[in-house]
């Protein structure tokens, strides 16, 4: 059988998200899918990218990872959202993405796959479980299978989020509790998908 098919989706303007992204496509290769990590296309204006030079740094960091597509979303078994929160909610770069999927859902093409979330903001009450549920009500509209990571492995309870992956920027970058929930976000996700290929190649 072919190898679960797993897109990590993320925007990051400062690259905190981008850490967590790249953990999580760790953590889909090892549990075996075939991963493509793709950053969503940048919308903002180039002078308010100039005026932050993170964020100018970051979009030139990153330059070599392939923008998202809706080839990608197609492709995928399992799909892994990474977003920073913004004012509670996902960023408007990857909501913009998700607004251009109508036509994948009309035809049902984004029904039935694994769906699960990570994100940062910059304080420990900054809306993390808002942003991932923000998320969750479009996997929702999709007929997503959600996989959240629940407390389903001892990092949980250390990093203590059942919605998803999310780190606390303001204290520096994702540490290594952070990535290792990340990674076992994507593993589990992964993990979910190659039951339900077996269970419906049967
Ligand atoms: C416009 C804007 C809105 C933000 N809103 C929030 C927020 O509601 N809560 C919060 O804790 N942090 C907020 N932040 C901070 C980011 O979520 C945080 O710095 C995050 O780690 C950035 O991820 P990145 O480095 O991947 O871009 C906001 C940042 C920006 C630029």
């Amino acid at each position: 059988m072919e190898p679960v098919h797993a897109a990590v989706i993320y925007y990051s303007a400062t690259g905190t998200v981008h850490a967590l992204a790249r953990a999580a496509a760790e953590g889909a290769e090892k549990a075996g899918a075939d991963v493509r990590m793709r950053r969503v296309a940048e919308q903002a204006p180039s002078e308010a990218i100039a005026s932050q030079p993170a964020w100018e740094q970051h979009l030139q960091d990153t330059a070599d990872v392939a923008e998202a597509s809706l080839d990608d979303l197609e492709w995928a078994d399992v799909v892994v959202f990474g977003t920073p929160t913004r004012f509670g909610t996902p960023a408007s770069q990857l909501t913009s993405f998700i607004a251009t999927t109508g036509q994948l859902w009309q035809q049902g093409k984004l029904a039935d796959k694994v769906y699960t979330a990570f994100t940062a903001a910059s304080t420990n009450h900054g809306g993390h479980e808002a942003t991932l549920l923000a998320l969750g009500h479009v996997f929702h509209h999709w007929g997503g299978i959600i996989v959240p990571p629940g407390y389903t492995d001892p990092i949980q309870f250390k990093t203590g989020n059942p919605y998803g992956t999310s780190h606390s920027s303001a204290g520096g970058p994702p540490d290594d509790d952070a990535l290792e929930a990340a990674r076992y976000q994507a593993r589990r996700a992964v993990d979910a998908a190659a039951a339900l290929k077996v269970g419906r190649a049967a």
